[in-house]
């Protein structure tokens, strides 16, 4: 065995060069890496005893891709990718690429310049550049279509997905599959085997047929485009990995190179890509707690009980059917325990009829789930959410009653949204056993979980809860007891000012669309009439004081009706509505408002600078453990633009100096709804960003 370098070794099994790479945690290609695969693959290539090279890794994976910490920073030193890639092209013997874990990015491309690449069959291969705002710049998107084809090639590379083995040999990405744990052996045989039978040295480079095939039609990029228009909507990458597949096709392929070099650069050095990798590492942190280390101790969560079977509860127990973890739901009667349960049975059967789940699938699910109407059958539960409307009394009546069936050590949790948790778990003898685990409605669809510590919240019942949070496919951020919690908290000021704006002028089209063309699914009010401008407003206490009493008064309740802020066509389609631009008009005159034109621009800064400053304040009081955490709440819980980072990202890209300004000048005229937390004006101040303030 001969060290290439830190991370490579190099030596010979019989007559076959095997050059293993271990770079934990995954092998990206660091300068160190790249250097170590330059120099062992020319050593071996060098080495008249080895007549065949295999480049296999150590740890979990197969090389992940590029450093990402490399982008955006200083000049990359050693060996440059393409110089690894042509030193494996041009190797005098076979070369092959043995895959375990994921070949992604740079790690595929890596693999596309070796003769042969096979894997086991939990492999998996993809170029997921996009999802960091990139695309493949190492010749990814000019050799994809090359195997693949073109049509397959524009799915992937504007997806990202991550091939399963089986599929990438049916695609001829991969050349053979090997059995699971038998990767080396399974790379010395078929090295053994491509020498036997003299194969020649492919080089996919030169493999023109496919992208031949799509020359001179261009409506299939037209087609392509349109098919993922509606779900790429503001984002930059896709539309430039299409572009590169076009160059492949329409290009010779060293142009076509150049073409995806020149792209690459533009996108490495936009702001859409700095937040989306900005956004990947955040998303990587926001599972760290400082004072909560790797180690602490967990409790097994084997059972789960959950009191209220409505539309949060019945979603909430679908995350862990999900995943095989037997639950119990309580509801006060029959009645409403059949409703809840008959609704995740619909919900599962969607899911079957659209071809994601098996109808064995859904009976397996839905046997794990169990009806009670007493709250004594969740004695023998690990974890217990409660899932019932906002009351504080009702709430507390649960957990003493937690407080009295529960066995010893069983984590009692609250999906309130709302209410004061240190306030709940003074209703039990075991505070520390209390935390909240506010889901995102629909529970079974959203993606985050803020999960909540309270005074007494201990560690154990931390970690226990991020962990299982990760278990069930959440993205979970720790925040602390505030109203609203870190992301309700966030949201209230923008909707303050959004209705703040109606009464100066703007329509709710307007500050809808601002914020829509801004990157967000949709805006306040089209929100308002998706969940029904009615919620928690009766005809018989309505007093007429809001907009909304209003509204509701003149039977505008929503899409479900047909009108609420907007006119709702037969397809639901929104239309501005003359009635409510008069309605607002009516009755901002009568609050003596005087309406006056609104720019873009500030319907924008109005709504979105106090959500950051919400944020610094957050900050100061300890609420979120760090920006980026807010920032993952936001992209996560609230369709934050991730192309944008997320508000505290999006605040320091714009400059906190220039949100200060306005917040300063916002405050002069509008009051004290924008007076700036002192922590933003420390930062300004001081001209320091989050991580210089330890943020
Ligand atoms: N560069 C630097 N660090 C990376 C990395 C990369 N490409 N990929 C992962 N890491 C780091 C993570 O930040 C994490 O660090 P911490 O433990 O300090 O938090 C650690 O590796 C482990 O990562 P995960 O927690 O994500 O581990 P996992 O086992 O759940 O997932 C993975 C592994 C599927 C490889 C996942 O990390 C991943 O998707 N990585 C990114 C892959 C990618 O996008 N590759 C393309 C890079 S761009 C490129 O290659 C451009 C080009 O064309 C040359």
């Amino acid at each position: 065995m001969t060290a290439i370098n830190e991370v490579t070794d190099l030596r010979l099994e019989s007559d076959i060069a095997v050059l293993t790479l271990d770079s934990p945690p995954v092998n990206a290609l660091s300068a160190n890496v790249r250097s170590g695969l330059f120099d062992g693959i020319q050593a071996a290539d060098a080495n008249d005893d080895a007549r065949a090279i295999v480049l296999i890794c150590e740890g979990r994976t197969f090389i992940a891709g590029a450093d990402i910490t490399e982008f955006g920073g200083k000049a990359a030193a050693g060996a440059s990718l393409t110089d690894v890639q042509a030193a494996m092209q041009n190797a005098k013997k076979p070369v092959i690429a043995a895959i375990h874990g994921t070949a992604l990015g740079g790690g595929l491309e890596v693999a596309l310049c070796a003769h042969f690449r096979i894997a086991i069959p939990s492999a998996r291969c993809g170029l997921p550049e996009v999802n960091l705002g990139l695309l493949p710049g190492a010749g990814g998107t000019q050799r994809l279509p090359r195997i693949v084809g073109v049509e397959t090639a524009l799915a992937m590379v504007t997806s990202g997905r991550h091939v399963p083995a089986a599929e990438c040999l049916e695609l001829g990405l991969i050349d053979e599959i090997v059995d699971e744990g038998e990767l080396l052996d399974g790379a010395i045989s078929f090295a053994k085997k491509v020498l036997a039978e003299d194969r020649p040295l492919r080089k996919v480079d030169e493999f023109n047929d496919k992208v031949e095939a799509a020359r001179g039609k261009p409506e299939i990029f037209e087609a392509f485009r349109a098919s993922i228009a509606r779900k790429t909507r503001g984002f930059l990458a896709p539309e430039y990995n299409i572009r590169c597949i076009e160059a492949a096709v329409n290009e010779p392929f060293d142009e076509g190179l150049r073409t995806e070099g020149r792209l690459f650069r533009e996108l490495v050095t936009g702001e859409q890509s700095a937040a989306q990798r900005y956004s990947f590492f955040a998303e990587r942190e926001v599972w760290k707690v400082p004072d909560v280390p790797r180690d602490t101790p967990q409790l097994p969560i084997q059972t789960v009980g959950i009191v209220g079977a409505g539309t949060m509860g019945g979603g909430i127990a679908m995350n862990f059917a999900n995943i095989g973890i037997p639950v119990t739901l309580i509801e006060q009667n029959q009645e409403a325990l059949d409703r809840g349960l008959g609704v995740v049975r619909a919900n599962y059967e969607r899911s079957a009829k659209r071809g994601r789940l098996t109808s064995e699938d859904v009976e397996v699910r839905m046997g794990l789930l169990t009806g009670s109407l007493s709250i004594d059958d969740l004695a023998e539960c690990d974890l217990v959410i409660e899932a019932v409307f906002e009351n504080m009394g009702v709430k507390k009546k649960i957990f003493a009653d937690f407080d009295r069936v529960m066995k010893p050590g069983a984590i009692l949790a609250t999906n309130t949204s709302a209410l004061d948790i240190d306030e709940i778990a003074s209703a039990t003898k075991r505070p520390e056993s209390v935390i909240g685990l506010h889901f995102f409605s629909p529970a079974n669809v959203m993606r985050l979980v803020e999960v909540v510590r309270a005074d007494h919240t201990s560690k154990e019942v931390i970690a226990t809860s991020m962990a299982l949070a990760k278990r069930i496919g959440k993205m979970a951020a720790l925040v602390g007891v505030c109203p609203g919690f870190v992301g309700n908290r966030i949201l209230a000021p923008r909707q303050a000012q959004a209705n703040a704006l109606l009464l100066e002028g703007a329509m709710p089209w307007d500050i809808d669309r601002v914020l829509f063309d801004f990157g967000l699914p949709m805006g306040p009010f089209a929100m308002s009439d998706l969940a029904g401008l009615d919620i928690g407003w009766s005809k018989e206490t309505s007093k007429g004081e809001t907009l909304r009493d209003v509204l509701c008064e003149m039977d505008r309740r929503g899409q479900k009706n047909g009108k609420g802020f907007y006119d709702y066509g037969d397809d639901r389609s929104a239309s501005p509505s003359p009635e409510v631009e008069k309605i607002i008009r009516d009755f901002a005159a009568r609050s003596g408002k005087e309406t006056r034109e609104i720019s873009d621009e500030e319907i924008l800064e109005r709504c979105v600078y106090p959500m950051i400053n919400e944020g610094f304040e957050i900050l100061a009081e300890g609420k979120a453990i760090r920006a980026s955490d807010i920032d993952v709440i936001w992209v996560n819980g609230y369709g934050w633009p991730v192309y944008r980072g997320g508000p505290m990202f999006y605040g320091e890209q714009i400059g906190l100096d220039r949100v200060l300004e306005r917040l300063r000048a916002f405050q002069k005229t509008h009051g004290d709804a924008f007076a700036p937390a002192s922590l933003l004006e420390q930062a300004v101040t001081e001209g320091k960003n989050y991580r210089d303030l330890g943020y």
